[in-house]
């Protein structure tokens, strides 16, 4: 017998739905009395595995307001949470903790013109969250929204991608990447690379420039140290509470 679920900081919810986008790529609908949170932020999941809790962390998708509470993630081979995770089904019960962590969030961002959100896989998922609440539309001229992926059929999300983009037309650019395969309207390549190269600016038609960006980065945690490395070679700074720059970022592992 493990230790019992300390239930102050996790409450038990409902899994509601499973839906697989792949063969490893899956949404998680979950009813549960979760606190308030802020758009970017994660909360954990958690399951009881042999008598003890595993919890990982996971990004909200849904925006605030909205129900059911929506997790994507991917399977990992041999990932203690997430082969357990595959196997739930419609009523089974699911831990959530409580209360949301993480700045990933607008309120971390400096006021700009532009703002860029570069993601890998599963990290679309807290972007999405954001650009369905009002703030990002009222705050920025332009918002950029960059998802890359190893294959087309990893480009999940395609309905709510598009909703945003027939709301807001002159405001809101989606560019996805497909590295691993051709495609006529991915660009083929990595984010970094097509910084360098010029490719991501040309296809968005806006520049990134210490004076007019702003860019949050999420994801792959070798992504987001090679793209800020690229941002910083071109003045760009990251975000400190007592400095503000440019860069905001999350890893997620
Ligand atoms: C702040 C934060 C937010 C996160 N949000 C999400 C999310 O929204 N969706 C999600 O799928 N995962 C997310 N993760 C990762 C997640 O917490 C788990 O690590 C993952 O689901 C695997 O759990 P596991 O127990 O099966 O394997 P683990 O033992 O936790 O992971 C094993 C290994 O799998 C790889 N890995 C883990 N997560 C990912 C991923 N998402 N994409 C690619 N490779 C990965 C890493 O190499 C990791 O070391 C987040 C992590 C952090 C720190
Ligand atoms: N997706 C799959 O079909 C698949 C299959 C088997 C195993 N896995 C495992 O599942 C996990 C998640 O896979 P994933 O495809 O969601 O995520 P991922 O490996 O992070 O790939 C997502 C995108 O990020 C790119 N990327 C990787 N490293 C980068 C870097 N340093 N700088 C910039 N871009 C970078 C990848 O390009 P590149 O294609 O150039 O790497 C790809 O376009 C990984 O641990 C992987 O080992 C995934």
């Amino acid at each position: 017998m493990g230790k019992p679920v300390d239930l102050t900081r996790w409450c038990e919810g409902t899994v509601r739905e499973l839906k697989p986008w792949t063969e490893r790529l899956y949404s998680i609908r979950v009813d549960a009395p979760v606190d308030n949170f802020t758009a970017g932020q994660f909360t954990k999941l958690g399951l009881v595995i042999d008598g003890e809790l595993t919890g990982r962390p996971y990004s909200y998708v849904n925006a605030p307001d909205e129900r059911p509470l929506e997790f994507y993630f991917i399977t990992v081979p041999d990932g203690p949470l997430t082969q357990r995770l595959v196997t739930l089904s419609p009523g089974d019960s699911i831990y959530v903790m409580r209360k949301a962590a993480g700045f990933l969030t607008l309120a971390e961002v400096p006021e700009a013109k532009h703002l860029w959100m570069l993601s890998t896989g599963t990290a679309i998922g807290p972007f999405l969250s954001i650009l369905k609440t009002p703030d990002p539309w009222k705050r920025f001229e332009r918002i950029v929204l960059v998802h890359a992926v190893r294959t087309a059929q990893e480009l999940s999300f395609q309905d709510t991608i598009q909703a945003l983009a027939t709301r807001h037309p002159q405001q809101f650019v989606y560019i996805p990447f497909v590295s691993r395969e051709d495609t006529d309207f991915a660009i083929r390549d990595r984010i970094p690379g097509a910084l360098a190269s010029g490719t991501l600016e040309a296809r968005a038609g806006i520049e990134i420039t210490p004076e007019q960006s702003q860019v949050m980065i999420c994801g792959n945690p070798a992504m987001v140290k090679d793209t800020t490395e690229a941002l910083r070679a071109r003045g760009l700074e990251r975000n400190r509470r007592r400095t503000p720059g440019h860069i905001t970022v999350e890893n997620y592992w």
